[in-house]
Parts: C-alpha cells; structure tokens; sequence
C-alpha cells in the first residue's frame, strides 16, 4: 500500500493496542493502513459527507480492512469514550478542528490522546489547546509532496497554559531535523515579510512590533538550536 509520509508520521504516533477513531477520513487510507499495521485493538472513522465515507468503505474493502466501523457525522457526534481513547483530527483546518474538540465532551479525559494535523490555522488551534488546557506532548514537522505540515500528539491536562506568539506559530518543532528546520524557516520568513510591509507602511505599530518580535524569536530558535540558521 503506498503511504504518504504524513500518514505514516500520524500513525507512527498512535500507541500500540488504542482505540482509535479517525475524524474527516475522506479516502480511508489511515484506518486501513492502521488495520493492515495490527497494532490497535479497534479502529473507526467519521466523516462528515456520504461521498467521502463510500469512498472510504471501497478503499477499506479493498486493502480488506472490513474490521474498520463508519460513521457518517460531525466531528465526533456518533463517538463516545468507550469507542476510542486516540482520536486523529487530520488534512483539517485548526479552527474546524477545535470546533470539534470543543463539541465533544469525552475528550477532556487525560486518558484520550489526541493526534491532529491542521491544514491551516495551526497557530490558532495551538491558543485553542493552550486556552483550554489540553497539553501538546509532542509536535514534529513533516514535509510531504513539497508541502510542510505539523502533526501533535496531546491529551486534556485540565489546567490553561500561557503561550507566547513564537511558540504558538512553531509549538514545539525544534530546528534539530530538515523537517523542522525547514517549518521554522518558512515562519520565520513569513513574519520577516509581514513586518517588513508593515514598516513600509507606518501603519499598525502594535502588529509590525509583534511581527519583528515573532521574527527575532524564530532567528534566535535557528541560531540556537539548529545548526545552518535563516
Ligand atoms: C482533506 S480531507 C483529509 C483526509 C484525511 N483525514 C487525511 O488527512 O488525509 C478532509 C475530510 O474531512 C472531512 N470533514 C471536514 N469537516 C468535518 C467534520 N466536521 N466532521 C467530520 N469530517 C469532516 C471532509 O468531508 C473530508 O473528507
């Protein structure tokens, strides 16, 4: 079966024997390579279109993972606790994300584990996780078909956190990998631009400062960390 790095990076993250459910499946391709793994005790999916699912359930039948559940629903609406304690949140934006974790009540559980990929909006579902005390314990970066994306593993910790605007546009990617490096370079140069443009305008003080700080920031997280810097 091939299998795009991103998949293979979320699913390196589920823990043997889980029960995992997979929100926004579209073609099923993580549950199935989940099944084919053997390594959860159980596996479903959701999403929230018929046309996706039937795609999903033709894919699923194909790789002959019949063992992988359905469920055609928002977010997590048919899930409850006992049906998974891993949920996958991925290929999403990070707003439509926290919108489904905030609906489902059983995630603030410190036993479910969350692994979640936004698309887009990474930097506001990070002050999502960080406003509603769910605990980010690992963050990586991966590049995949010459796109970056960043998948985090985190569970409910039950106690808000503050963070500050570096951490919320890199969490916890480190510059210690090509991967990463390359995550915290494509934001620094995006603050670099944004600040830039400000200051040629002379207009917005107070976001051209947090831009150029959010600059400074991820230059010194390149320089110290990381070998080759911006
Ligand atoms: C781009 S695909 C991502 C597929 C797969 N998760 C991946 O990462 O490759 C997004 C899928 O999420 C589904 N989706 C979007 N919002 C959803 C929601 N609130 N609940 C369930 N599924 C949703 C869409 O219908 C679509 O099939």
């Amino acid at each position: 079966m091939s299998f795009s790095k991103r998949l293979e990076l979320i699913s390196s993250m589920v823990q043997s024997g889980s029960k995992v459910c997979d929100v926004g499946t579209d073609h099923g391709y993580l549950p199935a390579f989940l099944y084919k793994m053997g390594k959860c005790e159980s596996i479903c999916a959701t999403d929230i279109r018929k046309k996706p699912l039937d795609r999903a359930k033709k894919n699923l039948e194909a790789f002959n993972a019949s063992g992988v559940e359905l469920y055609l629903c928002d977010g997590l609406d048919a899930i409850s606790r006992e049906m998974a304690d891993t949920v996958i949140i991925a290929g999403i934006g990070g707003e439509v994300i926290s919108g489904i974790i905030e609906r489902a009540g059983f995630l603030k559980d410190f036993t479910v584990t969350l692994i979640l990929q936004p698309t887009t909006g990474a930097d506001r579902l990070r002050q999502y996780l960080a406003d509603n005390g769910f605990v980010v314990v690992c963050e990586k970066a991966i590049e995949d078909n010459r796109k970056l994306y960043s998948v985090m593993k985190c569970h409910f910790g039950g106690v808000a956190y503050p963070i500050d605007d570096v951490r919320k546009t890199v969490g916890l990617i480190t510059p210690c990998y090509d991967d990463g490096r390359e995550y915290i370079k494509k934001q620094y140069n995006i603050a670099k631009k944004r600040a830039d443009e400000l200051k040629d305008t002379g207009k917005n003080t107070e976001c051209y400062i947090k831009s150029r700080a959010i600059e400074y920031g991820l230059k010194k997280l390149l320089d110290t960390e990381g070998n080759n810097g911006v």
